[in-house]
């Protein structure tokens, strides 16, 4: 049988999503649901009229879900499902701003997602993220293992960026890591990043590096003050589709994503951003990587942080 992933949440990160998802063309079926009456189906419309030009097979399927999960059984059957439904950010807010509204949102979606595919992995990326995939898990009861959010590989994403374009060399040749909170807490993490092989400290200076850290963890705030509306979602999208392709694989992929840590790092009982092993079964490993005595003490505080707002979503 060929593979089946899930769209939840047509807006602008889960149309992009879905769009990357099809043109991979590793899919029978991407689908894309919205609480919009007609939007998931135009888009899926278009997105199919494009396989022509792009050369994918992949068939894109849109379906406005009803506030009494009418619609869902169309997600039956899914190996993956991403969830993108909520509220973005406007210049000024937080992540944490969308906690109360975006919970309630995640909850219901995750609660249809838990009865009609039942088996699926699934990807959270509403914000905030942590808290959200908190959330997800706690709704559909699926095992740990098998509800993992995006963060790490987007803010890596960005320090990349922003290394390769300060040396002027291609991103290809960075390579950076983040890890912690997808927030205030986030955690870029120098010493694992380099250019060629070499650390990055041999290559800018202290100061230089902090900048560019400091530039990582306000990345998506710089995008929405520019933006003036929504959030960025083309790095985003392009971060959960990766994952996304890695489940439907089997992959063994390493990537930095929100997942659920138990022992590893000394940290426990939290949904934390860290390296994982991504496969079909969601969360195959954690995978620790040597930290600095810094580094491991921000992640620490950065679980500590999480872990109290975690705390509170099982109400909310
Ligand atoms: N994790 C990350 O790195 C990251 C990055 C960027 C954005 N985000 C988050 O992703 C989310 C989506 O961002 P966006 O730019 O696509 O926003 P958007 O406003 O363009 O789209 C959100 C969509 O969700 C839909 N929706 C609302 N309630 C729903 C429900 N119950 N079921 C199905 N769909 C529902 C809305 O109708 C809308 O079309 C936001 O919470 C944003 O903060 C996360």
């Amino acid at each position: 049988m060929g593979k089946k992933v899930t769209v939840v949440g047509a807006g602008f990160y889960g149309s992009t999503t879905a769009q990357r998802l099809a043109e991979y063309d590793i899919f029978d079926t991407v689908v894309l649901t919205d609480i919009i009456e007609g939007r998931p189906a135009g888009l899926a419309l278009d997105m199919n009229q494009s396989r022509p030009i792009e050369g994918f097979e992949t068939r894109v399927v849109g379906i406005t879900t009803g506030p009494n999960g009418e619609g869902y059984e169309g997600i039956g059957g899914s190996d993956v499902v991403v969830i993108t439904a909520g509220l973005p950010r406007k210049p000024g807010m937080s992540r944490m701003d969308l906690l109360g509204v975006n919970a309630k949102i995640v909850r219901q979606v995750s609660e249809n997602v838990a009865k009609h595919a039942p088996n699926a992995v699934v990807i959270v990326v509403s914000n905030p993220l942590d808290e959200m995939t908190a959330l997800t898990q706690i709704a559909t009861q699926f095992p740990k293992n098998r509800v993992l959010g995006q963060a790490g590989m987007l803010d890596s994403a960005r320090f990349t960026t922003f290394v390769a374009e300060e040396l002027g060399v291609p991103v290809a040749s960075v390579q950076t890591l983040t890890l912690g909170s997808h927030g205030d807490t986030m955690v870029p993490v120098p010493s694992q990043s380099t250019v060629n092989g070499k650390p990055l400290a041999e290559l800018l200076p202290a100061d230089k590096i902090e900048e560019l850290v400091t530039r990582t963890r306000n990345g998506g705030a710089e995008v929405v003050g520019l933006l003036k509306t929504g959030s960025a979602y083309y790095a985003p999208s392009a971060a959960a589709a990766r994952m996304a392709r890695a489940v439907a694989e089997d992959s063994g992929a390493i990537m930095p994503v929100c997942a659920w840590v138990d022992g590893e790092y000394g940290i426990s009982g939290v949904y934390l951003g860290v390296q994982a092993e991504i496969g079909a079964t969601g969360v195959k490993r954690v995978v620790e990587t040597d930290l600095t005595d810094a580094e491991r003490a921000a992640l620490e505080e950065a679980a500590e942080a999480v872990r109290a707002k975690q705390a509170d979503v099982a109400s909310l």
